[in-house]
């Protein structure tokens, strides 16, 4: 009975401290000790499967660490951005304004990411990108606070059009979704191809993220090139592969692209996606200890096959780790902080690499064909590949 009072008004004086304000100072310092991580990822859509591998990388790197940054604990915060291009602002305040966030992580699609771009200038938050290749991230608008720990869309269909020639498709038609990650790639592949002598007999297009893809494959059939190559990603890449055989052309008209099209989607894609060449800077059969290891430890952990976008959340996180360890936790010493993102070598599952000036990697890119749901890698496409940073002030 004492010692139930004794609790009842010990806890009453509490309440009564934390109303005068006594307590705050205290109850603000236990929050602070936290580093705030906000996602900003598609869970629903198209791209849905794409933001949970992105998470699950991420996550396996920082607990690698014990769960911890630079010795801190971690509160994260998330947010389903939907692959919607006009939420993309408004979700990106509510992760720095409302959850006032020391870090966000995010985003898989171009448009979304220029909203979360916009954010992240004006607010000067930390931004590593685990997907989006939007040039502007890390050309003309590039930032001292933005890292790509990713790709910008024409690196890996700069590797391509060269590889096609070479393989003796002189005549291609390109296919993709309307929208910048579709027309970057194909500005990366029409430099490559026509470089190597190829000639692009027509540019196809759908709006992101229709597949409807019938009409278009009809007019393929048509033209008759030498091969095709294309820009898909997720859900609509699978659908992509499978019309493609099931309209007649596969074993045809070789089918090519930037390695998006067979990254996550080789169960839902079965025999359609086999045989299907494309480039990209990482492959499932990397034959090197730590790719092994990471692909191991993945499918233990997530019961599921990882696949570039796990290694690029993966890579996130030992990016992150880096940079918080720099600063002892301490995410508000940014000097310091960016100098160690800048500075940082990425030992990677696809191999390690470094970042450019503009704070986007340069990195090796392989040539894969897809046999037996896996891709392999058959070649380098292009070796310490880098960005053009046009119009980057940095460095
Ligand atoms: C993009 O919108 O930048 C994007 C989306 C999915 C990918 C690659 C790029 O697989």
């Amino acid at each position: 009975m004492t010692t139930r009072r004794l609790v009842l008004s010990r806890s009453a004086a509490v309440i009564g401290a934390a109303s005068t304000g006594l307590l705050l100072p205290e109850i603000a310092r236990a929050q602070g000790n936290k580093v705030r991580v906000g996602l900003m990822l598609p869970y629903t859509g198209t791209f849905a499967q794409l933001g949970v591998a992105i998470e699950n990388g991420f996550r396996m790197a920082l607990n690698e660490q014990g769960g911890k940054l630079g010795g801190r604990e971690i509160e994260f915060f998330k947010v389903d951005d939907e692959s919607e291009p006009s939420k993309g602002v408004e979700n990106a305040t509510k992760l720095v304004q409302r959850d006032k966030v020391d870090v966000l992580v995010g985003t898989v699609h171009s448009g979304v990411q220029m909203g979360i771009h916009k954010v992240a200038r004006e607010s000067g938050v930390l931004n590593l990108i685990p997907n989006a290749g939007i040039h502007a991230a890390t050309r003309a608008l590039c930032a001292p606070n933005v890292f790509r720990t990713s790709f910008t869309n024409s690196q890996p269909t700069l590797a391509l059009g060269q590889a096609m020639v070479k393989r003796g498709h002189k005549k291609a038609v390109w296919i993709s979704w309307k929208y910048a990650a579709g027309d970057e790639a194909f500005e990366g592949f029409k430099e490559s191809y026509t470089k190597a002598g190829g000639t692009i007999l027509k540019e196809l297009a759908l709006p992101f993220p229709n597949v409807e893809f019938q009409a278009l494959l009809t007019e393929i059939a048509a033209l008759k090139p030498d091969a095709v190559a294309c820009f898909f990603a997720g859900g609509g890449a699978a659908k992509f592969i499978k019309d493609y055989a099931a309209a007649g052309l596969k074993g045809k008209i070789p089918l090519y692209g930037s390695g998006f099209l067979t990254e996550g989607v080789l169960d839902a894609a079965g025999p359609a996606a086999d045989g299907i060449i494309t480039t990209m800077h990482y492959s499932d059969s990397l034959d090197t200890k730590r790719n092994k290891e990471f692909r191991l430890a993945y499918a233990k952990t997530f019961k599921m096959q990882p696949d570039v976008y796990a290694v690029q959340g993966y890579d996130t996180g030992l990016l992150l780790v880096q940079g918080a360890n720099a600063v002892k936790g301490d995410l508000t010493n940014k000097k310091v902080l960016y100098a160690a993102l800048e500075k940082a070598v990425i030992d990677s599952p696809r191999g390690k690499w470094t970042m450019s000036k503009a704070h986007n990697p340069v990195q090796d890119m392989y040539l894969r064909v897809v046999a037996n749901k896996e891709n392999k890698v058959i070649g380098i496409a292009a070796k310490a590949l880098s960005d053009s940073g046009a119009g980057c002030k940095l460095g």
